[in-house]
């Protein structure tokens, strides 16, 4: 059984997403999300679920072992960002090599690193003019957005597209591909 926590600072759309996918598959366990955000969406999502969610606060993150210890306990073998917006901490990054994965709504390295985050992506991307965006799927390592791509997925843009039309586009993306691509590296792992 490959068991799975995933951590979101925000809607948690993505969480539920990934959730679904896997809930009938006997092989894939999602174990339990967790946030830094205690009014987060994604609580009330796990709560429908059936799925708890930790809620940690800075200190306990960044400058424990906790959650690396929970996550060992808990045997958890992959560690999904969806949506989390704390850098990760090298304890973290040290204790799951290759087993953090998150995603971002903009096609890195273009449009990454601290403070791009949600609308603000999208706003660059218009700002730019740019004709496309999408998604990078990467590993995890101690720098914002830096880990190695796994995957990428393009949207076309128009002249007209706002950034709320960016981020509908990136999103229908996150959600036809993330759970997809979780699942083919866990087929590798
Ligand atoms: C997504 O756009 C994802 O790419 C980014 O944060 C957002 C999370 O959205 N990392 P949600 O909370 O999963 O709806």
């Amino acid at each position: 059984m490959k068991r799975i926590a995933i951590f979101a600072s925000g809607s948690g759309s993505n969480a539920e997403r990934i959730s679904t996918y896997f809930a009938e598959n006997q092989s894939v366990s999602i174990e339990f999300f967790l946030s830094n955000n205690p009014t987060a969406g994604v609580i009330e999502r796990g709560r429908r679920l059936g799925i708890p969610t930790v809620i940690f606060d800075k200190k306990t993150f960044s400058k424990t072992d906790k959650i690396v210890n929970l996550l060992q306990n808990q045997e958890i073998d992959l560690v999904i960002l969806a949506g989390f917006l704390w850098l990760i901490p090298e304890n973290l990054v040290k204790a799951f090599p290759n087993k953090i994965i998150n995603i971002h709504p903009a096609l890195l390295p273009k449009y990454g690193g601290k403070g791009m985050w949600g609308h603000f992506v999208h706003e660059a991307v218009v700002e730019a003019g740019e004709k496309e965006s999408g998604i990078t799927i990467h590993y995890v390592n101690e720098h914002y957005d830096e880990g190695k791509v796994i995957f990428q997925a393009t949207c076309e843009l128009v002249p007209t597209d706002t950034p709320d039309d960016v981020a509908r586009k990136v999103q229908a993306l996150e959600h036809i591909h993330f759970p997809v691509v979780i699942e083919s590296i866990i087929a590798e792992q």
